[in-house]
């Protein structure tokens, strides 16, 4: 039966010299000096030196003797206040319970990235991954806050789909019973359809993308924010997504300071996200600042990585760029009224460096224009005709955008590649454990 003993980071809080304590943990680091045994313990909020004395331990001392790095304990005794101690404080254990031995554990430091990958379900211990899964918990928790409070209904749509959202290149096809299916790159159409019920929505899901290519920002499955609103334009939408990347940078600023410094996060240049808004470029302008930078580019090029990479050092925050040519953007994009060759699109691209981390547009919502697109895009019109609906019964304008939770843990992390934003990363080759 489960019976609660108080965290670790609570015995810091609010257990004094002499009190007397049970904590549970796992053994993180353990050394023997002078017939004593030390042992640090940890939980998910921290970790204690145990102070483990013969003449104190009451249970058997081969039990003490026998401990092992990552054996699961419960140690009783009393917290004494020792500056040479981490955090100050240390427990003089009276009893052991050792609730599973570890036999020699297989990471010790130092070994290469291929080896922690086929070791993660134990390299999730360590004090590196603790932060990150920690960071995406507030970054999570921040933006879900910031939709409640600002009167977004989340939703639930599908994950097994019958119809490409971001192009076929990158669907991952699945047996239906005797149909194919797909599974999501987005949930963006189905939250149009919820628009109407709700009119402000979002969801977070799993999307998944079949990147042919291994980059440092890239998976195959991903957590996806999306949201979408009735009356928005793209202006709107903008905003949404900077009120709501800011207020995440602040929460996770003010909650995650611990964990931040443990990653040796730079926290000024992060600090710079707070103030919105953020800086908006046209494709055109980008396109005029990679020419001047020496890249081979003309208007109408789709560009990657290292174009971002580029445009991100012009920027100390986030910032946007709009309006890219139709041709290089998906079916949905409204087209601007102004300028018909260019949609009323957006990217949201964080500095240092990252990149694009959201993906957004004001939606075509004319019918004729969007059967159009369809049919000149080569897509199977049955597959949207549910989706042309919506611009037949009471259409309306709107936006949305999708949010790559792992791009933005990566960023305010200030990691350098995406698998440590995830717990079990997926790309190509890659599906263990
Ligand atoms: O720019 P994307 O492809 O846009 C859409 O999917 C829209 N339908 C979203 C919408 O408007 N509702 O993807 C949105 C975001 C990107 O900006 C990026 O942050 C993330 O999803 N993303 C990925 N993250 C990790 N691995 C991948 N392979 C990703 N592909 C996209
Ligand atoms: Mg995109």
């Amino acid at each position: 039966m489960f019976h609660k003993t108080p965290d670790i980071a609570e015995v810091f809080e609010r257990f004094g010299e002499g009190s007397e304590v049970v904590i549970r943990g796992w053994v993180y680091r353990i050394f023997k000096v002078g017939g004593k045994v030390f042992a640090w313990v940890r939980d998910h909020s921290g970790y204690i030196q145990v102070v483990f004395d013969k003449s104190y331990v009451a249970s058997d001392w081969d039990a003490v003797e026998k401990l092992t790095r990552e054996s699961s304990v419960e140690v009783k005794g009393v917290v004494r206040v020792d500056a040479r101690a981490p955090g100050g404080k240390e427990i003089v254990a009276s009893n052991l319970i050792v609730y599973g031995y570890s036999p020699p554990f297989p990471i010790k430091g130092g070994e290469d990235i291929e080896y922690l990958l086929n070791v993660r379900h134990l390299w999730l211990r360590s004090r590196h991954m603790i932060a990150l899964l920690k960071i995406k918990h507030t970054a999570i928790q921040a933006l879900r806050d910031w939709l409640v409070k600002d009167g977004w209904w989340e939703t639930t749509p599908p994950i097994l789909t019958g119809s490409a959202v971001e192009g076929g290149a990158t669907l991952f096809e699945v047996k239906y019973f005797d149909k194919t299916a797909y599974l999501s790159q987005s949930a963006q159409l189905y939250l149009e359809v919820l628009i109407f019920p709700l009119n402000k929505v979002w969801a977070l899901t799993p999307s998944f993308r079949a990147e042919k290519s291994r980059t440092r920002r890239h998976l195959s499955e991903y957590w996806h924010l999306e949201v979408e609103a009735a009356w928005y334009d793209m202006e709107d939408m903008m905003k949404v997504a900077e009120d709501m990347v800011s207020y995440a940078v602040a929460k996770i600023l003010e909650e995650r300071k611990e964990e931040l410094k443990l990653l040796n996060r730079d926290t000024t240049k992060l600090e710079k996200a707070l103030e919105t808004p953020y800086p908006k470029i046209t494709y055109d302008e980008a396109i005029q600042i990679l020419q001047k930078k020496g890249f081979n580019l003309k208007w109408g090029d789709d560009y990657g990585a290292d174009e971002e990479k580029a445009l991100t050092e012009e920027f100390e925050v986030p910032f946007f760029v709009t309006h890219f040519p139709k041709h290089i953007k998906a079916f949905y994009m409204k087209e601007d009224p102004k300028r018909p060759e260019v949609v009323l699109g957006f990217d949201l691209l964080a500095p240092e460096g990252y990149g694009e981390i959201i993906g957004g547009s004001q939606r075509e919502d004319d019918y004729e224009k969007l059967y159009n697109r369809i049919i000149s895009e080569g897509l199977n019109y049955q597959d949207y005709e549910w989706y042309l609906d919506l611009r037949k019964y009471g259409s309306v304008p709107h936006s949305g955008f999708g949010l790559g939770v792992e791009r933005l843990v990566m960023w305010v992390s200030g990691i350098d590649h995406i698998r440590d934003a995830i717990p079990f990363p997926r790309w190509r080759g890659r599906i263990y454990p």
